[in-house]
């Protein structure tokens, strides 16, 4: 009997199932109540007196390590089962949890876009890099402007006709020149000036300029569509002024504010407790510009405004550190993800 156990603890060492069935069929033929363990302990009653304490216990460690055995090949089979099905079953829900989002940059510029384009606009679009006369001199800028330093302004080496747009406005430049009036559009895009980088100036930056052009448009058309825009992108009880300003590129020319938006009016800090923030610059296009686009101004006239997307954003979401908009930090963007 003892040599029948022993031979049993090999071979229950080597025991193998790969399906459930097999596992079961172990089971039955050593536990079972037909099965081999079972046999032994039938046999066990003929064991001399002087066996029966040591080859007891032999039989119940053997009975053990089968259950041992059976227990591991279970566990094994199962977790084999699940780790295919979650592999092949291609029905199981896709784990979502890694999904980028829309940066806050964009949702801004994409809720400008739809705004104007509910009232008719076009989105265009124009070149980064630019030469004097889109950036500047069709924009009226004398040759002596200080926007024009060195300061301000990328210039490409080895050629001072050429350098990184400073403001969307160039984009107003090339659609003229290249469309008849009437003109309608909205130029999104990225702008660059040579400034310190901090939590309210970067080196790179966003804007949407706006142009119209027909015959008869007045600065109340501006005024009016200015008003508009201000409710749709901050709510319906925003008030607007419009303060005298100058550009060289509009007469009269004039900054926008609003009503602030973090306190309604009433004054707080982030209004400086004046209780209105400055949103964008806009005016009346110059003549001078519409000559040089070839538009007859004595026949159209049109506005123009230019607004900041970071300036806007900040507003909306009480961001207070340009620099969170270039990190990409994802504690940050991820407050975005449902706006
Ligand atoms: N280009 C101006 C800037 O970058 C913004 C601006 C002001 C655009 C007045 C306009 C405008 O079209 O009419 O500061």
């Amino acid at each position: 009997m003892k040599e029948k156990i022993d031979a049993l603890f090999a071979q229950a060492q080597e025991m193998t199932a790969e399906t459930a069935a097999e596992l079961e069929a172990l089971k039955v033929k050593y536990l079972g109540r037909k099965g081999i363990v079972q046999e032994l302990f039938q046999d066990f009653k003929n064991v001399s007196a002087e066996e029966k304490r040591e080859m007891g216990q032999r039989l119940n460690e053997l009975k053990d390590a089968i259950q041992v055995g059976l227990d591991a090949l279970k566990e094994r089979l199962e977790s084999k089962t699940s780790q295919s099905d979650a592999t092949n079953d291609l029905t199981l829900p896709v784990d979502f949890s890694d999904l980028g989002a829309r940066h806050p940059l964009s949702i801004v510029r994409n809720q400008i876009c739809t705004i104007f384009g509910n009232i008719g606009y076009t989105v265009a679009e124009g070149p980064e890099i630019e030469d004097d006369w889109h950036n500047f001199s069709a924009l009226n800028f004398p040759p002596e402007h200080p926007a024009r330093d060195m300061q301000d302004t990328f210039f490409i080496e080895k050629d001072p006709d050429i350098a990184l747009r400073t403001h969307t406005s160039s984009v107003q430049i090339r659609t003229m020149e290249r469309n008849k009036p009437p003109i309608r559009s909205i130029f999104p895009g990225r702008v660059y000036r040579n400034e310190a980088i901090s939590a309210r100036a970067h080196c790179l930056f966003h804007q949407v300029e706006g142009l119209y052009i027909d015959e008869n448009v007045s600065f109340a058309d501006l005024k009016q569509t200015l008003f508009y825009f201000a409710k749709e992108m901050f709510s319906s009880d925003t008030k607007i002024r419009l303060r005298p300003s100058y550009f060289p590129f509009t007469e009269p020319s004039a900054e926008m504010d609003i009503s602030c938006n973090i306190c309604g009016g009433k004054g707080c800090n982030i209004c400086k407790g004046t209780g209105w923030v400055e949103i964008l610059g806009c005016g009346m296009v110059d003549p001078n510009v519409l000559e040089n686009c070839g538009i007859d101004s004595k026949k159209y006239t049109g506005f123009a405004f230019g607004m900041g997307i970071e300036r806007i954003t900040m507003l909306k979401y009480q961001v207070n550190d340009l620099r969170l908009f270039f990190e990409n930090d994802l504690r940050f963007l991820k407050q975005f993800e449902k706006a």
